[in-house]
């Protein structure tokens, strides 16, 4: 559920109309509604309710400051993979202790920053990076506390793109050398091992991938346990998937993955993380563009809008669906059409949907791009030279602007001609 709704014919962000911020702030942005953010984020903490848990927000899915404070207010930590990444997170007010640091190619730069500035844990995804965290935690006179994470080589059943479980796949150790590397990790004076980190994928719209994973973690607390370890500590990262197509898709819910969580690691006393993007923030954002032209092709119809490809490559990256609706509610019974649903920069991939139905459609009329609230903003560049778009947030009946359109001149003066040009 979430709170884009017609009310009087009317697509409403909760209780503002979208039409209104589109002629307050202009065609094409990006709006979140606060309370769609807030309640996703309860639904998972409240799904883990009865074992010692934290919720981490993956901040890659959405990383405006605003909605950082929202989750650092509700009580979230924060997943980082960047120490750009993490500065944004400590600028919202999220402590050092609630941040996770994730990702396979943390720098000893990085690193420094983030014992000097506070850090609940980093996730370790190989020996060279466990010697480099271990080294810069000792020059710094501190003791790093830290996850190894393994790759237990399960298909998560998800676009290849983002499948992160595999054997072939970059991420993690080997489960099947985890015993090794994490005798390796206790002999280094730097780190204090506190737990297991797996992460196998994102959009998952099935629960037993993650169960396979998990068991296998239960499985190897118990031998690390045995090996003397003191593993304390899960996190099972992120990857529960949202219905992009309403009409036909219904991944499971955040309840039923915790009743998994909890069938599955429950027994072990350790304090459980996860990390969820997608499923906080996708359903909680829309991007709203208007129609530029309707153009006649030879066999088919092209709306083109003045959102692109640079803006939402979602479509072009993954062949994403999003449902793409009317800002006007259409009439009951009133005239439908197929469109093919293209941007203007100047390639054919920057084609958002091919022979969509849609209500039939003119020049000036707004449409929004459903579940566009995760790795939509995040993802956009200015390709074609045309300036981020805005984000917005809206709250009960109150708006704002959360990041400003730049303007012409702004874009311009990010280069800089050298001088013996
Ligand atoms: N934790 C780790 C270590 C991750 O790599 C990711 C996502 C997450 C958590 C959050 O996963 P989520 O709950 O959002 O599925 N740009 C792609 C998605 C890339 C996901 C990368 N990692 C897309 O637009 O579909």
């Amino acid at each position: 559920m979430d709170h884009f709704l017609y009310k009087d014919g009317k697509l409403h962000a909760e209780g503002v109309p979208v039409a209104d911020i589109a002629a307050s702030v202009g065609a094409p942005f990006y709006c979140y509604s606060a309370a769609t953010l807030t309640r996703h984020f309860k639904l998972f903490d409240e799904a883990l309710e009865g074992v010692d848990h934290l919720v981490c927000f993956a901040m890659k899915s959405n990383s405006n400051l605003a909605v950082l404070k929202l989750m650092g207010d509700l009580g979230a930590g924060i997943d980082v993979v960047s120490i750009g990444e993490y500065l944004k997170a400590r600028a919202a007010g999220v402590p050092g202790e609630r941040i996770v640091f994730s990702g396979i190619g943390k720098t000893r730069e990085e690193m420094r920053l983030a014992l000097q500035g506070g850090i609940r844990q980093f996730n370790l995804e190989s020996e060279p990076e466990m010697q480099a965290l271990n080294d810069v935690a000792l020059s710094l006179g501190q003791v790093a506390p830290v996850t190894i994470r393994v790759n237990p080589d399960v298909d998560a059943k998800t676009h290849a793109k983002i499948a992160t479980g595999k054997s072939e796949n970059k991420f993690g150790i080997p489960i099947s050398r985890a015993r090794d590397v994490y005798a390796q990790a206790a002999a280094l004076k730097g780190l204090d091992v506190v737990g297991i980190d797996v992460h196998i994928g994102s959009q998952l719209t099935d629960l037993a991938p993650f169960e396979q994973a998990f068991n296998m973690v239960a499985d190897l607390t118990r031998a690390l346990r045995e090996d003397g370890h003191d593993i304390r500590r899960l996190d099972l990262g992120g990857g529960l998937g949202i219905p992009y197509e309403r009409s036909n898709s219904a991944p499971p819910l955040p309840i039923e993955y915790g009743q998994m969580v909890k069938r599955t690691l429950g027994d072990l006393g350790c304090e459980i993380e996860i990390e969820p993007g997608r499923l906080i923030a996708g359903n909680a954002g829309i991007m709203v563009s208007e129609v530029i032209y309707v153009k006649q092709g030879e066999d088919r119809q092209f709306l083109i809008l003045d959102a692109a490809m640079n803006d939402l490559i979602r479509p072009a990256m993954y062949e994403a669906h999003h449902d793409i609706i009317a800002v006007n509610e259409p009439a009951p019974g009133g005239e439908a059409t197929k469109y093919d649903i293209v941007g203007p920069v100047c390639e054919s991939g920057d084609t958002f949907s091919k022979g969509r139905d849609m209500p039939v459609l003119s020049a000036g009329d707004l449409v929004a791009f459903r579940s566009a609230g995760a790795y939509g903003a995040v993802m956009a560049s200015e390709y074609n030279s045309r300036p981020l778009i805005p984000e917005v947030l809206v709250s009960g009946d109150q708006f704002a602007v959360i990041r400003a359109r730049p303007t012409y001149e702004e874009m311009i003066n990010r280069d800089t001609i050298p001088p013996w040009l």
